[in-house]
């Protein structure tokens, strides 16, 4: 008798959702939203192209306006947003496809510029290391916007906090509204709920700081928050404990994974997103991969992430180390990436000139094979 393994193109169950194939669609900032963060045709253009992998995750949603930090990201606060993503959630669903959203405040990535001259949100006041994109000036036409540093947040009382979590919960009962197949609490890459967690960023003396119970219990508000609105089968929650990105950093990244997913086995959470290792580019290689401790703490899907080809995304699925790999690189230029890595077919390069900036060129118009 021959036991098949799962394989990168063969289907998974995944919370509530019937996924078809293992290839899942990384969650990509492509700054197509309108000036007003709202979604575009565009968008819905795009995300359908894209609609045969097993889950596409969106594009980091801002939840609130003060979380907002990069020209044209689209958000979820306001009823036209809501709108907009009715239209991508409705083309991605005619064309055959599931997506969620992925929800997502900035913190103390927020530049002054896009909230008003005010100071940006952050669990303790230490600036993040390095810089980000500016809004462009009047009369801009396209092209690269300038680059400002990072700035020293104002650090978080309970009030904003009751607003961040509340924030969230409103994020994932619009996203429902809008007719998405269910949400992604973005705790990775620095932003605040990471900042939070790992104990570079979060200097706190109160509850929400010091033990790793404390660093994690923003998270735990959120996730509460965010399953009272969207049932906890149809959420997820994304991770990149070990990266020291933009200042980041944990006394102990393996404790840290390991205790973010025992919670998120108890929310009952239909998957862990983790980034995770990373060859070259996005994060350095971890020296001690933390894959393992997620894997043993929680029970629900594991989607490994960090630059995966098709032949290491299946290995990785059949030895048993994640029941998906997630796509981002690869899916700015192969709208169709799950036929090419099936039938072996060429993978094109993006160009990064449009990644985070544009219309239609380096975004719609990458051919299908
Ligand atoms: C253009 C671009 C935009 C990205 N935007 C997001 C985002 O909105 N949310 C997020 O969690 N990660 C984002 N990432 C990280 C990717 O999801 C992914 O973790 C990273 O690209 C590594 O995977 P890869 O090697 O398959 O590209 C972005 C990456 C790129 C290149």
């Amino acid at each position: 008798m021959t036991i098949a393994l799962p394989s990168l193109f063969s289907p998974l169950q995944m919370g509530a959702l019937a996924l078809p194939n293992r290839v899942v669609m990384a969650p990509l900032t492509r700054a197509r939203a309108s000036v007003d963060n709202v979604p575009t045709a565009l968008m819905a253009i795009y995300y359908a192209q894209r609609a045969d992998c097993g889950l596409i995750v969106s594009e980091a949603t801002a939840v609130d306006p003060l979380g907002m930090g990069w020209y044209r990201v689209p958000g979820i606060w306001t009823d036209a947003m809501v709108e907009g993503w009715r239209a991508v959630t409705n083309a991605v669903h005619a064309a055959g496809g599931r997506i969620v959203l992925q929800l997502w405040h900035m913190g103390r990535l927020v530049l002054p510029d896009y909230i008003g001259g005010a100071q940006p949100l952050g669990p303790s006041a230490i600036a993040a290391t390095g810089e980000t994109f500016a809004p462009p000036g009047e009369g801009y036409q396209g092209g690269f916007l300038p680059m400002k540093p990072y700035v020293i947040p104002r650090e978080m009382d309970t009030a904003d906090i009751a607003r961040l979590v509340e924030a969230f919960g409103q994020g994932a009962a619009r996203a429902r509204d809008a007719g998405f197949d269910g949400v992604e609490v973005h705790g990775a890459n620095g932003y605040v709920i990471d900042q939070f967690l790992q104990s570079a960023s979060n200097r706190r003396s109160d509850d929400y700081g010091g033990s790793l119970a404390n660093r994690t219990r923003l998270l735990e508000e959120v996730l509460e928050a965010v399953t009272s609105e969207m049932p906890a089968d149809r959420v997820g929650l994304r991770i990149s404990p070990t990266s020291a990105r933009k200042g980041m950093g944990d006394e102990d990244p393996g404790a840290l994974a390991e205790g973010v997913a025992t919670i998120a086995g108890r929310f009952g959470l239909s998957y862990v997103h983790l980034i995770e290792p990373i060859a070259s580019g996005f994060m350095e290689r971890p020296d001690n991969p933390v894959v393992e401790r997620v894997r043993k703490a929680f029970p629900g899907v594991t989607i490994q992430n960090g630059s995966f080809d098709a032949a290491s995304a299946d290995a990785c699925i059949t030895s048993g180390q994640a029941d998906a790999v997630s796509f981002g690189r690869p899916y700015i230029a192969n709208p169709d990436l799950v036929r090419r890595m099936r039938e072996g077919l060429q993978i094109a390069a993006p160009d990064f000139d449009y990644a985070y900036v544009g219309e239609a060129r380096g975004y719609t118009d990458y051919p299908v094979l």
